[in-house]
């Protein structure tokens, strides 16, 4: 029997790098022996993206993108939402999944890029992993999107309303900008049908292609660590590096234990509190999609908040151009202004254990204020809130466009040879 399976194995190794993949990905992967926990949520957004996929095609069996109205003057996409949650077998477990792991999946995203921000893994030679990295977190605000106005709920409708219509403070072309992106003079059924297929196709197709370029460029210049050093520097007679060990079985096992852990508390929201408060459903979405009356508070899910926050701060109009636009701006600055963090930290070592007081000062306070801007976002508008908002959209672009003064100034710790433990 071995012996088959061995020249079965030599047969596809002839044709395909099966043995030799395995090997550099995995078996031969040198990784640094310090990780901590911070390395869990990589694997762990792989983890979370399959659960997503696959959830989301059982989803699509019983789906349908229509907004007419049906028999009961509800509308079929609505409909077909409620029909999976109560007459589907088991479609109320597949619904919750996915909809939890849509949340589940930004908390995961947003602590390993932190994680990259903490210990420096965006700097050279990673530049690379952090901007396809930035370009994953593009398109995921992109598919959580789109997928937020399939169930044609009252905030499935206003928020896309709102959204779509942002784009039309461009001037000159904004308002046929939101046009064609609609489809129609309102979100309506060909807004729907295109973000079903924006949301199922498309972009699942773009996210496993960045994803896999990711790991790929990963693995060509190695994993950072909690230490912040190349483990390449200091290698055997073998050239394997001395503070390395293999990916496989060590960390695969490791991943393991972190998938455990985060299955325990996805299953205890998914079960006990699927909606969370309101925060992973809002309560309003399980209302039909009704056009002729807007809802009084319309805030976008807690992922997108703090962008949203930075949006609203902007309250002054700037050469004649409406502040919604410059608010606009802002926004997409708030997100874009992270593509450029591997070249504006100057500091001599990368990782938080060695910078000194002031880079740490910064980043609590940027943690802060993106904290504060995440809540204020969820919440109405008043005089005090804008305010707040105002000074914590300034402190977070201060964060990034003075990092590279600071982070020169700041007095670091040596960095050890090897790794510290
Ligand atoms: C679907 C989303 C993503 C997946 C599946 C993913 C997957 C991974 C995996 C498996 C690793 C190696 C394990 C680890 O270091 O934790 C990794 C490393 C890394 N990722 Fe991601 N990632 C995603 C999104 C992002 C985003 C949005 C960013 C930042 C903008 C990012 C930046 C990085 C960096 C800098 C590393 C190297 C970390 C180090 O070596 O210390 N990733 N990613």
């Amino acid at each position: 029997m071995k012996a088959k399976l061995t020249a079965l194995l030599g047969w596809v190794d002839a044709r395909f790098p099966l043995t030799s993949s395995w090997k550099t990905h995995l078996a031969e992967y040198y990784t640094p022996k310090n990780f901590n926990f911070w390395y869990f949520f990589g694997s762990l957004a792989i983890f979370v993206l399959v659960l997503q996929v696959l959830t989301g095609i059982f989803l699509t069996m019983h789906y349908k993108p229509d907004a007419s109205l049906n028999a009961s003057g509800v509308p079929v996409a609505f409909a077909s939402v409620e029909y999976i949650m109560r007459d589907v077998s088991w479609g109320w477990l597949i619904r919750y999944m996915h909809s939890t792991g849509a949340s589940a999946f930004f908390l995961v995203i947003y602590l390993h890029m932190f994680r990259g921000l903490l210990y420096g893994s965006s700097r050279k030679p990673r530049e690379l992993i952090w901007l396809v990295g930035m370009f994953i977190y593009l398109a995921l605000m992109a598919e959580a999107f789109f997928g937020y106005l399939l169930p044609w709920g009252q905030m499935s409708f206003w928020g896309a309303q709102v959204i779509v219509n942002l784009f039309s403070t461009i001037p000159l072309i904004g308002p046929d900008l939101s046009l064609w992106l609609r489809g129609d003079f309102v979100v309506g059924d060909a807004t729907l049908n295109r973000f079903f297929a924006f949301h199922v196709i498309l972009v699942p197709l773009v996210l496993l292609g960045l994803v896999a370029v990711h790991v790929l460029a990963l693995h060509a210049v190695g994993s950072n660590n909690p230490d912040g050093i190349e483990i390449k520097k200091n290698k055997d007679a073998n050239g394997i590096p001395l503070d390395g060990i293999p990916f496989h079985p060590y960390y695969t096992v490791k991943d393991i234990v972190g998938v455990v852990v985060f299955l325990s508390a996805f299953s205890i929201i998914l079960f006990f509190m699927p909606e969370f408060g309101g925060y992973f459903l809002e309560s309003n979405n399980f209302y039909p999609a009704d056009p002729l009356v807007t809802p009084p508070h319309i805030a976008p899910v807690w992922y997108f908040t703090p962008f949203y926050s930075m949006l609203r701060a902007v309250t002054i109009n700037f050469f004649w151009i409406d502040a919604k636009f410059w608010g606009v701006v802002t926004m997409g600055a708030g997100t874009l202004i992270l593509l450029f963090l591997p070249w504006l930290d100057r500091s001599p070592v990368k990782s938080i254990r060695y910078k000194g007081p002031i880079f740490k000062t910064a980043v609590a306070i940027f943690v802060i204020c993106f904290l504060v801007l995440g809540y204020l976002g969820l919440l109405a508008p008043t005089p005090l809130r804008t305010l707040v908002s105002q000074i914590c959209t300034v402190l977070y672009f201060a964060f990034f466009l003075l990092m590279p003064i600071y982070s020169k100034l700041d007095k670091c710790k040596p960095e050890p040879e090897r790794l510290s433990g």
